[in-house]
């Protein structure tokens, strides 16, 4: 984009222009409506933006963007805004638009026989969930933002969440997907082909782009047959060595049935306990960390499952892999053990400052790389805590941070939170581990990108970026680091 500095009054024929494509409901400038989607989730980073588009269809969103062309005017994307990186958050120079998808938010079709649904980018993800619970279906992605986050968001992000380890991330579910590219043609590949050698996966490039690549507008996502039962298991145990043993266990034992697998601290239970009124432990005795297993059956097997989770803990404790379990006992105990589990982060950022990682390691590696990774950052930054959580089943944990008790907010972040995470970002690349397992980049690791990418991956992204996106339009400054001649010193 070019760099000269327009005054508001230069931007007026673009946001008249503007109106007139989107209407009045799809475009706003007041202060008040637009303020709660200027800040990220986290509350880390703050933007202005010269005004929130809110287009009710593909076809505005590609005018919007044509124009935007026309006024080298940058937009920043966002779905639910409660993406982990900024990701979605603009810029602070109040010169760039933010584009809301939220009102688009029709599910066009669920069909029970192909197994698919076509969606708008809007769409929240419970909301999906529910529609497909309707037909008998299920749609197997969720995560802890599933009531705000969004199919586009969670699309552009690739996202994941708990049931990664039987069903992938989102790239897995998504069969077919509408674009807007940045120079406002529409990329129309909604309708699924199991079979298609026509080049380049143009679906695959904008899955996880961030919106720098093009704004996704609706998707043909897979489903899957609801489940005829499941049991929520909660195990205490002593290391995470042993988990890792358990989750072998629980492959052998109950194979595909295993659909969650969660590792939770003491510590991070006990902030959750503390956190939200009324919450027990699932457990009455004490345990360094905790396991969440998630067991599903089809109909068929619905009758076996309780059974087999019967068996699969005490084939565990006679192993002596875990030290006290149990089985919720309906599904509201079994949503208590999954609220336990999803309230960790809200949790943590209630109890002070913190900054956090979002980690992989070769999923074998990574008890040890905890054990590892933990006691060297306490030990180089005396004070802090180090604690891991999540999916240790994909190889990637939340290595959250906390900052010494009485720590500012904000000031403690700006002066510790680099090189802390720097530390980490080298501890995770010794071992050929990511900085990024799932919440991707963002404004947030970018320069941790630029500084430990790949130079012949940085660089064919560039090249991408560059190729689609020429004028620089879409999202710019988030995922895709500048190259080193480009970057101030
Ligand atoms: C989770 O798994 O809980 C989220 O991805 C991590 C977070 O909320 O920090
Ligand atoms: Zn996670």
């Amino acid at each position: 984009m070019s760099q000269t500095v327009e005054t508001s009054r230069d931007l007026a024929p673009f946001l008249n222009k503007a109106e007139r494509i989107l209407g009045p409901r799809g475009l706003t400038r007041d202060p008040d409506l637009l303020d709660p989607w200027l800040t990220d989730w986290r509350g880390v980073y703050k933007g202005e933006a010269l005004a929130m588009a809110s287009p009710a269809s593909a076809e505005e969103v590609a005018a919007l963007v044509r124009l935007c062309v026309d006024h080298d005017v940058a937009i920043v994307p966002q779905g639910g805004n409660s993406g982990m990186c900024g990701g979605a958050t603009p810029d602070s120079s109040g010169r760039q638009l933010l584009l809301s998808l939220r009102r688009m938010d029709t599910i066009h079709t669920i069909d029970a026989e192909s197994l698919q649904v076509t969606c708008e980018a809007g769409v929240v993800l419970q909301n999906l969930h529910e529609a497909a619970e309707r037909e008998s279906l299920r749609f197997p992605l969720t995560l802890g933002g599933k009531g705000s986050a969004t199919i586009g968001g969670l699309i552009s992000t690739n996202a994941g969440g708990t049931q990664v380890l039987r069903h992938g991330t989102m790239r897995a579910q998504v069969l077919g997907l509408q674009a807007v590219l940045a120079d406002g043609s529409l990329f129309n590949g909604l309708t699924p082909l199991k079979k298609d050698n026509r080049g380049f996966d143009l679906k695959q490039l904008l899955i996880g782009s961030e919106g720098t690549l093009g704004i996704v507008t609706a998707a043909t996502l897979r489903l899957l047959p609801a489940i005829g039962a499941r049991r929520v298991l909660w195990a205490g145990l002593a290391s995470l060595q042993r988990a890792r043993a358990l989750l072998l266990h629980c492959e052998a034992t109950a194979a595909e049935a295993v659909e969650g697998f969660e590792i939770i601290p003491a510590y991070s239970l006990a902030a959750v306990l503390k956190h939200i009124p009324g919450s027990r432990a699932p457990l009455d005795t004490e345990h360094p960390w905790h396991v969440l297993i998630e067991l599903v059956a089809d109909p068929s097997g619905a009758d076996q499952l309780q059974d087999l989770a019967e068996r699969l803990l005490a084939s565990a404790l006679e192993n002596g892999l875990i030290d006290n379990a149990t089985i919720a006992a309906n599904d509201a105990q079994a949503e208590a053990f999954w609220l336990l589990r999803e309230s960790i982060s809200a949790a943590e950022r209630a109890r002070g400052p913190a900054v956090q990682h979002d980690i992989s390691v070769a999923v074998e590696k990574m008890p040890d790389f905890v054990d590892m990774v933990t006691a060297r950052v306490e030990e180089r930054f005396p004070g802090t805590r180090a604690i891991a959580y999540g999916h240790l089943g994909d190889g990637n944990v939340h290595l959250h941070v906390l900052a010494p008790p009485g720590s500012l907010w904000g000031e403690w972040q700006k002066t510790e939170g680099k090189p802390i995470s720097a530390f980490v970002y080298d501890c995770v690349t010794e071992w050929g581990g990511s900085i990024s397992a799932e919440h991707g980049i963002g404004q947030a690791k970018l320069s941790e990108l630029a500084r430990l990418g790949d130079p012949v991956r940085l660089g064919t992204m560039r090249t991408v970026k560059k190729a689609l996106d020429p004028l620089n339009i879409l999202n710019p400054g988030k995922l895709v680091p500048l190259a080193p001649e480009q970057s101030t010193p």
